[in-house]
This record gives C-alpha cells, structure tokens and sequence, in this order.
C-alpha cells in the first residue's frame, strides 16, 4: 500500500518510504561497526517490527541471525501497561549472546523496559535495542536505546508494521491517523 492509496483514515504522511530506507542503511552501517566482531542476534518482536527487522537485516554489510518474540501486553485498550506475557519466545540460547532488539516504535517505554530485563535476566553478554521510531514526549520509563531511527511527536502513527487495529501495516510509509478515527 502505497501513499497514494491512503483513505480518510489518514491524516499525513510523517515518514516516506525513501527517508525510512536511508535512515535504516544509516543505522545498519552504525550496527555494524558495532558488531561486526562480535555474536549479534537480532531479536524482532511481533508483530509491528516486522518491516524495520525486514529492511535492516538486508541493509547490514554481513551476516546477522534472527529470532523473534511474541508478547502481550496487559492492560486497556491501546496502552502498554508494561504487564507482558510471552505468547511465542525465543527459540535460541541468548547466554553470552550480544542481543539487538528490534522495535518499530518505543512509545511509554514499558514494554521495552521489560523485554530488556527479561533477555538481561538470561545472561546474554548484551542487550541493546533499536527502534525505527521513539515518541520522546510519551515516555513513562527512562529507558537507553541505542540506536533510534527518528523521534517523533506523540502523535497515533501507522504504517510501516504499526497498526490501528491491525490495519495499515503495509502502507510503506509512516503516516498520522486522523484524530477523529480514534477519538
Ligand atoms: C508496539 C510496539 C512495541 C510497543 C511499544 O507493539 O511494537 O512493542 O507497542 O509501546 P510502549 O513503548 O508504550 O510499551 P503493539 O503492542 O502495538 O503490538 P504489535 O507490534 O503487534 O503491533
């Protein structure tokens, strides 16, 4: 689904598939050079980090394993209460592993926080994290991402594997929701 394509339901596009591509060639570069030496597993978590795992992994210079994670995430409606239950876990061994999370937005930060103490609490050599988008004004925990695509304003977002429920996922770029969509 292309720009063009998008209804009413959408207010603007904040991010074109264009910025979103040069900014992850940006970022894997960055990772590289940070890891290229050392045991990176990527960690991806469902769903919404599907598009940012997808185009990162490709744009890094060598190889990188994946693995994914499928959370819940308790609490009402659309907030994250920081709450989580894992539905699908990890398949592989993280000790001594160094573990690159892959997010397509840090919103309050809860449930970031928690999947970092989670992996930490298996003895991985390292967890970092990356994310595509960070909303800095909607932060709840103080949290250290290492590597952060764009901030944004604290606005409902979608495309580019974020949803609203579940749909717009495959818009290729980064677009506001309508305010009276979800109000
Ligand atoms: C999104 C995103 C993060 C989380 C961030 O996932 O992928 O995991 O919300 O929010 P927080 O910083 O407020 O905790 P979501 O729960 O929407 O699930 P999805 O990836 O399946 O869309």
């Amino acid at each position: 689904m292309d720009a063009h394509h998008m209804t009413g339901d959408l207010d603007r596009v904040l991010l074109t598939e264009e910025q979103i591509m040069t900014r992850l060639q940006g970022l894997a570069d960055e990772i590289w050079v940070d890891y290229h030496d050392r045991d990176l597993l990527l960690v991806g978590v469902l769903k919404g980090a599907v598009m940012v795992m997808s185009d990162l992994s490709r744009a890094l210079p060598g190889s990188a394993p994946m693995d994914w994670m499928a959370i819940s995430s308790y609490g009402s409606g659309t907030k994250s209460s920081g709450v989580v239950r894992i539905l699908k876990d990890l398949d592989t061994d993280i000790t001594g592993r160094d573990v690159l999370i892959v997010e397509d937005i840090v919103d309050s930060g809860l449930t970031l926080s928690w999947i970092q103490a989670n992996l930490a609490s298996r003895n991985a050599a390292s967890v970092e994290i990356c994310t595509l988008l960070r909303k800095p004004d909607a932060a709840k925990v103080p949290i250290d991402v290492k590597y952060v695509g764009f901030d944004i304003p604290n606005e409902f977002v979608v495309g580019y594997g974020l949803d609203y429920a579940e749909k717009y996922r495959n818009l290729r770029c980064v677009a506001t929701l309508a305010p009276h969509v979800y109000e």
